[in-house]
């Protein structure tokens, strides 16, 4: 079978991963007997450079024709919040994320048993274990509110960011999370900041009616202020843990430290309809970009995800994440999880060493 895959290598370290994502499904397509072909897509500030705009017309078209999308990263500093809003990488990562429909992201934090040395925490909360899925709504909430900026006659310039979300955008994420928890350990953490925010109560009300559906899964409101802190005490406790857009932004990276590093957290962008989009939750690395020192396992973890997601391969998808954990296991390290003392490999060969044990 032919699946015809988007590339967004994007900015920074994004081409220095994708690079290596893609050996890897050349890796799975000789193993299995499949093939992969590519459409190049500019997307970010490397096509800013090149044309002028960071999402050039007819980007999303391209997407829709292929199966799936992976991306690297967008971003850095030569495209920065001074620039106008259709120059930067930013504003075409969202644009791309809503004009696809991709509503739920999910952003799966596990410690990898070979990872258990890089957890940050307690030695007693590693050892207790880390599984849980980050559930993001991903085309709502403050990212895509009306911005001003506006002069006031007393207090000088002011900035607003409106944060609005329906019940209908709260019920098709919420639905997505209590259907991956009935996969899981079925239990549904939906975090908030109810005490304070009107969209936080309704996506409360929202959520409980859900739960009134779904009463094979445990479930629990949390604010998110507490649930940043039980992220670092406790993260054993959390299973599917869904929130809206920029909780799931800050609280996914703080996730993903727990596991041992941000280089090692992939993401599914997945809508009803439209190809999914596949990424790491980091960035574009500006301040290792070009060095041969990211650490690809996030984009490789994320060809996993889309092998499972987009293409119903779960036999491939499984030997990647086998193949990931048996070169950790081999105690091959990249600098960000390296151990003091241990000499760290870049990132073309953790890419190599991931494909020869593919094979
Ligand atoms: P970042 O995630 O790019 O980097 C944060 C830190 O983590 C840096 O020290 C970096 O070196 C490290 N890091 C990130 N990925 C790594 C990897 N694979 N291996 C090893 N180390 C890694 O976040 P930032 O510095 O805040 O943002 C840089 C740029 O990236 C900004 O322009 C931002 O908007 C953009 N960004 C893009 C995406 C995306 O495209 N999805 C996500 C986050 C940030
Ligand atoms: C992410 C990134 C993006 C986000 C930025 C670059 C717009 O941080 O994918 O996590 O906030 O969604
Ligand atoms: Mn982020």
């Amino acid at each position: 079978m032919n699946y015809k895959i988007a590339l967004i290598r994007g900015d920074g370290i994004g081409p220095e991963v994708v690079g290596e994502a893609v050996n890897v499904l050349e890796a799975v397509g000789r193993k299995f007997g499949h093939s992969f072909t590519y459409e190049e897509v500019l997307l970010g500030g490397c096509a800013t450079d090149a044309v002028g705009k960071s999402y050039p017309d007819g980007t999303a078209e391209k997407c829709k024709a292929c199966d799936a999308v992976l991306l690297g990263a967008v971003g850095g500093p030569k495209w920065g919040s001074d620039k106008p809003a259709e120059q930067r990488p930013e504003t075409a990562l969202l644009a791309i994320r809503k004009d696809l429909g991709l509503y739920a992201n999910l952003r799966p934090a596990a410690l990898r048993p070979a990872m258990a040395d890089a957890c940050p925490l307690k030695k007693e909360t590693a050892e207790k274990g880390i599984d849980l899925m980050m559930v993001r709504e991903l085309t709502g909430g403050i990212y895509f509110g009306q911005r001003e900026k506006y002069e006031t006659p007393d207090r000088g310039m002011e900035a607003a960011d409106r944060m609005a979300y329906s019940e209908m955008e709260i019920e098709r994420i919420g639905r997505r999370a209590f259907e991956l928890a009935r996969l899981r350990r079925k239990k549904v953490s939906s975090v908030d900041k109810a005490n304070v925010l009107e969209t936080s109560r309704l996506w409360r009300s929202v959520m409980h009616r859900l739960a009134e559906e779904y009463p094979d899964v445990a479930y629990e409101d949390m604010l998110v202020d507490n649930c940043a802190m039980q992220l670092v005490r406790d993260p054993g406790q959390f299973d599917v843990v869904v929130t809206e857009n920029m909780f799931g932004d800050i609280l996914s990276d703080e996730a993903s430290m727990v596991t041992g590093s941000i280089g090692l957290l992939p993401s599914a962008s997945i809508g009803d309809t439209a190809p999914g989009l596949y990424e790491p939750i980091h960035g574009s690395a500006p301040d290792i970009a070009g060095q041969d020192k990211a650490n690809p396992i996030a984009t490789i973890l994320s060809v996993a995800m889309m092998l499972r997601y987009s293409f119903h391969l779960a036999e491939e998808a499984d030997a990647v994440e086998r193949a990931v954990d048996a070169v950790l296991d081999q105690g091959w390290r990249t600098a960000d999880i390296a151990e003091p003392g241990v000499t760290a490999i870049g990132t073309k060969e953790m890419g190599r060493l991931i494909c020869q044990q593919l094979a």
